[in-house]
């Protein structure tokens, strides 16, 4: 977690910083830091909370500093406090750093007897007096970095500042993202793009194992042994826009209604109605792969485990596949039987969640061919995996996901299509219908979004209950999961979903006149099913929101509240239903006054274990 930021170049350093930062927040805010020169000497301003706080005890008038360095801290080595915020300093250095140096008590002894003071609890300002012991002892500081390299054990990304070179910066990735932003006579270095967007789309992606050494004349990049390497720009098609509000009140919010747009981004291209097929272009499947597939396996986490597991159904059913689904977290631990004859899917909005990183890392140790859909273009676990389809959805700010798991489910989509046609147990006929309906979920969309102030006048009646139940089945029982996800992580009220056949065993028990229950139908083979659990909570004095097709008159007349869906094919069911989900959290959060965008002890990309 936590997000890095460096500039080097003629621009007010102070304020780029900061606005990287702002922008890096969603990585962790529970406390933030900047070192910038001041006189010829670094300057380093820290403070627990968020961005805001550090901004009040900035200089009003920010002095001229060629180079400086910032840091947002998700805690993972002590608490949130000042001594633990980054940047860290030992000697002439500052450093920032995003990971875990897993060896660091045995190197701080070491330092420690060599004389080193500690103020902090944390393993980076390990990093930083390794380091500077080293530099002490003469040589370059780029020595000196690589021959802390070699001791470090870990995932990391750093930045280093040397108060003897202000005119140049290194940082070195090692497990954890780090991008580089390429401007006329200045240098970016973040943990993500968003961080200096708005000055730059010339970017070049660090690879693990290298080191990148910046100034304002540009950049030259190093592997661990010192041999310098030859990399390439790439510009990158997201705008500065993209990245801000949009007029917006939250993050949250835009990236809701984002959603016609980041799917149709996530289509294109890729289909060719007529002929009823789905071309993956970059993300193709090796054919001798599809040919031996007897099994997909589907990995992630949180959303994106929700995503899987309505993946499942998908690929079951169109493309005729046995698919299994496992939380990320877990795979590894069970030692799972891998061949092969099996292909696994790892799914991130980020790219860079440790244990769907560690997942793919098992499958292809076990020489399983490895997918990825990701929304992160150059992320960690796109480049691991074989073959990457990529989701563009554009940057997910806020840190509850929403475009990144519709945009994942329209590629499940698509890529079911694509492999029952290429497997041949789905008709062209039958292609060319789904393709017209995938075609069609933009503007369903929209028509959903158009009506939000019903879901806000929903909200402001339930916004005060402490629990609730998300009942669905089949297809809808995964979007039960996540709209419950949703709404328990930004509004901090208790949810649960549950598949609505297992509520006699058990949830029933929790059904009173203080229950609001969101149920889930379509009119698919187990409707009635679902309207007997509708009557069975009623019986116990639970209160029915409901979310059903339109023109669904008999599930609206034993509902206290019901919120149409436009028809749909039910494979495309989970996409549509989960937009109001969305916009019912989003608007009960904002009416009990939560931070929507930055829920407490919440951070976006989880890059630790
Ligand atoms: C919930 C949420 C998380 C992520 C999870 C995986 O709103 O955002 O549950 O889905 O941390 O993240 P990615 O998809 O980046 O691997």
């Amino acid at each position: 977690m936590c997000g890095i930021m460096g500039y080097v170049g003629h621009r007010n350093v102070v304020s780029m910083l900061v606005d990287g930062l702002r922008r890096l927040e969603y990585r962790g805010y529970d406390s933030a830091g900047i070192a910038y020169f001041e006189e010829g000497e670094i300057e380093v301003k820290r403070s627990v909370g968020k961005l805001s706080s550090l901004e009040e005890i900035l200089p009003p008038l920010p002095p001229d500093s060629p180079s400086g360095i910032g840091h947002t801290r998700w805690a993972t080595h002590g608490k949130p406090s000042e001594e633990n915020a980054h940047p860290h300093r030992s000697g002439s250095l500052v450093l920032v750093h995003n990971g875990i140096i897993e060896n660091y008590i045995s190197l701080k002894k070491g330092l420690l007897e060599e004389g080193h003071e500690f103020v902090s609890d944390t393993d980076t300002e390990v990093v930083v007096h390794l380091i500077d012991s080293i530099y002490q002892r003469g040589g370059s500081l780029e020595t000196a970095v690589k021959n802390a390299l070699v001791q470090m054990h870990g995932s990391y990304a750093i930045c280093v500042l040397s108060e003897k070179d202000p005119e140049r910066m290194i940082a070195v990735r090692s497990g954890c993202p780090l991008v580089i932003g390429l401007g006329k006579d200045e240098c970016f270095v973040a943990s993500d793009i968003p961080a200096f967007l708005s000055h730059t789309r010339e970017v070049v992606y660090l690879e693990d194992g290298e080191i990148a050494l910046l100034s304002a004349k540009g950049l030259e990049v190093l592997d661990f042994k010192g041999a310098r390497l030859s990399k390439e720009s790439q510009k990158i098609s997201w705008n500065p826009v993209m990245a801000e509000k949009g007029g917006y009140r939250h993050f949250l919010q835009k990236e809701i209604h984002e959603q016609p747009r980041a799917i149709v981004d996530t289509i294109r291209g890729r289909v060719a109605q007529e002929e009823g097929e789905v071309i993956l272009g970059a993300a193709e499947i090796n054919e001798a792969v599809v040919k031996r597939c007897k099994r997909v396996v589907l990995v992630g986490c949180g959303t994106s485990w929700h995503a899987a597991l309505v993946g499942k159904f998908l690929l079951e059913e169109i493309a005729g596949l046995p698919v299994e689904v496992d939380i990320a977290s877990e795979f590894r631990y069970r030692d799972p039987h891998l061949s092969s004859e099996d292909l696994v899917i790892g799914i991130s909005q980020s790219g860079e969640t440790a244990d769907t990183l560690a997942a793919i890392r098992e499958a292809k140790s076990k020489n399983t061919p490895t997918l990825s859909i990701c929304n992160v273009v150059g992320s960690s676990i796109s480049r691991e995996t074989d073959t990457v389809f990529y989701t563009h959805a554009g940057p997910e700010i806020s840190v509850a996901s929403t475009k990144a798991f519709t945009t994942q489910l329209t590629a499940l989509t698509l890529l079911a299509i694509h492999l029952g046609r290429r497997r041949a147990v789905l008709s062209k006929e039958k292609a060319q219908e789904m393709i017209h309906h995938l075609i069609l979920l933009p503007k369903q969309i929209e028509e959903i979004l158009r009506h939000e102030a019903r879901i806000e006048d929903i909200a402001k009646r339930y916004f005060r209950y402490r629990d609730f139940l998300y009942l669905a089945r089949g297809l809808l029982y995964p979007v039960a999961l996540e709209g419950a996800l949703k709404l328990k992580e930004i509004s901090y009220i208790h949810a649960e979903g549950y598949p609505a056949g297992e509520m006699k065993h058990g949830p029933i028990a929790l059904i009173d006149e203080n229950m609001p229950v969101v149920i889930l139908a379509t009119k698919d083979k187990v409707y009635g099913k679902v309207i007997s659990n509708v009557m069975e909570v009623k019986a116990r004095g639970g209160m029915i929101i409901s979310f059903a097709e339109e023109g669904d008159t008999d599930l609206a007349s034993i509902s206290d509240e019901i919120f149409f869906i436009p028809k749909v094919s039910p494979s495309l069911s989970p996409i549509l239903m989960t937009i109001p989900l969305q916009m019912l959290a989003y608007h009960i959060s904002v009416t009990r006054g939560t931070d929507v965008d930055q829920p407490r002890n919440l951070a976006k990309s989880v890059t630790v274990e």
